[in-house]
């Protein structure tokens, strides 16, 4: 086969990914996650998200090359997340990719990570079609991102404000003292409450407010309000129907906003990425309005949608197969590169 063979690595977060594919199919996809490490503290703390890519970073290279069965002298290209993300935790993966890249005699592609978010649909669903709109949501972006062309134009719409959805859902969990990450604890409690039981605000959904934008501490304040003054009225705190409410506010918000983007752009696929794109609630009511609005949903498995490393090879390896530019030694890790 001639497609290109890509190794991708990816520390913009707390998650040291190293993915192995061939064109748009996936050989491995090795995980290291030092979530646990962070979890005492509520929150990533980036410092020792740091320490830990660089003790996991070569264990797990070694890892995913196995896991493929393939040699790393046969790799096409090494493809590296270059930003946005931690400053520290980017530092460990570009440096790490340039020198394997380098001893290797291959080419180094620096990617954006909001960009490898969409390109790991290719490797579940083929070939995206262009345009495709993109919702990204996770612990770090939530971002409307409308993409002609995945390995060279992606144009943000809009994204949030303040915090973002991953965020949001962290710290509500934090406030209903569930633990961290807040995702998929929200999540399952959710399950067993009523969505409609607290009409819960919906941040930037006024006729004047920017379509494509996201506000969530609004949200996360009304939240903590209701909760508290149940607790100073001695009161039980409904979890369950607080998790429910919260996350319908969210997930009604985000759709609402992805398909406005789609009809507006007049665009026909609308796919949903990052962590939070696990949601049940927010899968269930993504396709519901989509079929209503005769869109095609494209959601990877849950597994792809948080941070790895095969999103950065799938990426890599479209830029291989279309002949976009090499990316030089110098390659920066950049903490706010834009997309
Ligand atoms: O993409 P990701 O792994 O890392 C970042 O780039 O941030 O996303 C992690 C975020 C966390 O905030 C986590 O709480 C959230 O995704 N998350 C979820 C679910 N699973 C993970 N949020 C809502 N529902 C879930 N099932
Ligand atoms: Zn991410």
């Amino acid at each position: 086969t001639d497609e290109p063979l890509v190794l991708g690595i990816e520390t913009s977060c707390d998650e040291t990914g190293v993915g192995v594919v061939r064109g748009r199919t996936l050989l491995a996809d090795a995980v290291a996650s030092s979530v646990d490490e962070h979890a005492r503290f509520g929150g990533v703390v980036p410092e020792i998200a740091s320490r830990a890519h660089l003790e996991a970073m070569v264990p797990t290279i070694e890892r995913a090359l196995a896991e493929a069965g393939v040699s790393a002298r046969d790799l096409d290209g090494v493809a590296v997340t270059a930003g946005p993300g931690l400053a520290g935790a980017l530092l460990v993966g570009v440096s790490a990719a340039k020198a394997y890249a380098y001893a290797l005699g291959k080419p180094l592609y620096g990617v954006n990570h909001l960009a490898s978010h969409i390109a790991v649909d290719q490797l579940e669903h083929g070939a995206l079609p262009e345009p495709t709109m993109a919702l990204l949501v996770s612990g770090g972006h939530s971002s409307l991102l409308l993409a002609p062309d995945i390995t060279a134009d992606v144009r943000p719409l809009g994204s949030t404000i303040d915090d973002a959805a991953g965020e949001a859902f962290d710290k509500i969990a934090r406030i209903l003292q569930l633990g961290f990450p807040g995702g998929p604890v929200i999540d399952r409690y959710a399950r067993e409450g009523d969505p409609a039981a607290i009409a819960f605000p919906r941040g930037l959904t006024g006729p004047r407010d920017a379509p494509y934008d996201f506000s969530f501490s609004g949200l996360k304040t009304a939240v903590a309000r209701w909760v508290e003054a149940r607790r100073a009225a001695g009161e039980n705190v409904p979890v369950a129907d607080v998790a429910a409410s919260f996350q319908e506010a969210v997930t009604d918000v985000l759709t609402r906003k992805a398909i406005r983007a789609c009809r507006d752009e007049g665009v026909d696929h609308l796919m949903i990425g990052g962590g939070v794109a696990a949601n049940t609630r927010l899968r269930a009511l993504a396709e519901e309005r989509c079929a209503d609005a005769g869109i095609t949903l494209r959601v990877p498995r849950p597994k792809l949608c948080t941070d790895n490393g095969a999103m950065v090879a799938a990426l890599g390896a479209e830029m291989v197969a279309r002949g976009r530019s090499v990316s030089s030694w110098d390659l920066p890790a950049d903490s706010s590169l834009p997309v």
